[in-house]
């Protein structure tokens, strides 16, 4: 063992905010059920800490962090919650159920955010700290407070306010660079500055929550660890508030990576990370830039020929990590027309699938046999498409029954189509030069709504002509956004069913969540 393998190595708490600040993000928000299966899929990788919403901004919030709370077992969920009664009680209450709860409860310590924001004095902001976290402890021994926009607040009340979080109770003390303005050395500083200056900041585990307006967000957490920090607020593919979070894939791959120079350890099973990744791009609408770090679709593809030549004398020349390290297995054919049902159930449980339903299983195979019929080779990225559609479709109060299109030169396209709308069947057609703007038509005359498109995406799941394409729709409707999507050989099936398959969600989002998300957070502290 080298010396700097030899290194003590510090253990790192992961905690999740993907279900709080990254569905916070425009456009970005989940359904309950989607909620649910991204906190399952965070607590099977060993996240520490899911951050499943904010219980007192609307129903659909307070829901969804209680249905977590009742069924995540081996992570801590975390609730967050203003510094006002009404929020940490609305936190403890959806907490109620968690066998490990936090509550997460922050305010402005910045001039900017208490004069403008808050419309406080500091010393009405200090008050408000001990009351706050004094209640959350009340309600559980495992508190975390943040002072938010903590990198723009001035260094004297700053530390004045974390010392009385930590003397009223705070476990765990965060801090926010909340508009992503600070620098790697500015910021460890910070955290340094913090530790050595705060009386009791023995008594308390430091973390940080950084955002990445300046595309700095890793490079900061990985800065404040480096300065004492123990815990690390991220989101699975670096979604949140306006540029993001820092991204928990880089951050966990960064200290497996270079453990050598960052010794730290977390508990993350990083073969997950992948269908995280997948996971949570499937649920948001948002795609992941190909380029991304660590689940970007190039980030393991080689192209230049110097580098092919490379990788096949040794693969170490151009790879700092393999595939499989991070759940990425080679775009390889791994079914075909002739493969049986005992193939396709174990490549089920390989790619994780272990908890599908018999029903759904029995649904994707023969799902799985048409598309075997057309397609010659199935790839693992069609098999997850496959599969994410067979449950979603199934789930669903509206479905596609039937699609027949017609071009004529003079008229352009007739789409007809006929769906099942609770057991009943419905038929309509519409016509347009543009296929999909007749297939739409004829849904809206089936579907009636007000909501806008705010995004048609088209992708190829795999190389040629025969790819699964992947549809995604984001729709609006009084200020919420719903994502629909849907995979199909054929562009313009896949793309009717992303379409209903939205506006089944907005149909379904409640009208709670309408008004209040929508209403300005910050009208009564903000995040
Ligand atoms: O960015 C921020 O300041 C936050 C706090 C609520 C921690 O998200
Ligand atoms: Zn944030």
């Amino acid at each position: 063992m080298n010396t700097k393998t030899a290194r003590k190595q510090a253990s790192i708490v992961i905690f999740d905010t993907t279900l709080r600040d990254g569905e916070q993000s425009p456009g970005a928000s989940m359904t309950l059920e989607e909620k649910h299966k991204v906190a399952l899929l965070l607590e099977a990788m060993h996240v520490d800490i899911i951050e499943a919403g904010f219980p007192a901004a609307s129903k659909g919030d307070f829901q969804a962090v209680k249905r977590i709370a009742q069924s995540v077992k081996n992570s801590t969920v975390c609730g967050l919650a203003r510094a006002h009664d009404s929020d940490i009680r609305a936190a403890g209450e959806a907490l109620a159920a968690a066998k490990r709860k936090r509550i997460h409860t922050f305010i402005s310590t910045s001039p900017l955010h208490m004069k403008y924001k808050l419309r406080m004095t500091p010393e009405d902001v200090y008050d408000a700290v001990i009351h706050s976290v004094t209640l959350a402890r009340n309600l559980t021994d495992d508190v975390e407070w943040s002072p938010e926009d903590a990198t723009r607040s001035e260094h004297d009340f700053l530390c004045r306010c974390i010392e009385a979080a930590i003397k009223a109770g705070a476990t765990t003390i965060n801090i926010p660079d909340t508009v992503g303005y600070s620098t790697p050395s500015e910021f460890s500083a910070l955290i340094r500055m913090i530790r050595e200056n705060v009386r009791g900041a023995d008594k308390a585990v430091f973390s940080c929550h950084c955002h990445n307006d300046l595309g700095l967000a890793v490079a900061n957490s990985l800065a404040a660890v480096d300065a004492g920090a123990r815990q690390i607020e991220c989101t699975i593919n670096g979604i949140g508030e306006r540029a993001g979070n820092a991204a928990l894939e880089e951050v966990v791959m960064a200290c497996v990576t270079r453990n050598d120079t960052l010794p730290y350890r977390t508990a993350i099973d990083t073969t997950y990370l992948t269908r995280a990744s997948h996971l949570v791009s499937t649920v948001t609408g948002f795609s992941v830039q190909p380029n991304k770090a660590i689940v970007g679709q190039n980030a393991f593809s080689h192209e230049a020929g110097i580098h092919q030549d490379g990788m096949l004398k040794h693969s170490n020349t151009y790879e700092i990590m393999t595939p499989e390290s991070v759940g990425r297995h080679q775009s390889v054919i791994v079914l075909g027309k002739h493969s049986g049902r005992h193939a396709f159930v174990n490549k089920l449980h390989e790619l994780g699938f272990d908890a599908i339903t018999p029903a759904h299983i029995e649904e994707a195979f023969k799902r799985f046999k048409d598309l075997a019929d057309y397609k010659k080779d199935i790839f693992e990225e069609d098999i997850l498409a496959l599969v994410d559609e067979t449950v979603t479709r199934r789930q669903q109060q509206r479905q596609l029954l039937s699609l027949h299109i017609q071009y004529q030169d003079d008229k352009g396209y007739t789409v007809r189509v006929a769906i099942k709308d609770n057991e009943q069947e419905k038929s309509a057609q519409a016509t347009s030069q543009g296929v999909i703007d007749g297939l739409f038509k004829a849904i809206h005359t089936l579907i009636p709504h007000q909501a806008s498109l705010q995004l048609y995406q088209v992708k190829a799941i795999s190389g040629g002509t025969d790819a699964q394409a992947e549809v995604t729709v984001r729709l609006q409707q009084d200020g919420v956004e719903v994502v629909g999507q849907s995979a199909h050989t054929d562009t313009v099936h896949a793309s009717a069913r992303a379409y209903i398959h939205a506006l089944n969600k907005l149909a379904s989002v409640d009208s709670a969540r309408l008004t209040q998300k929508t209403s300005p957070i910050g009208a009564v502290g903000g995040i």
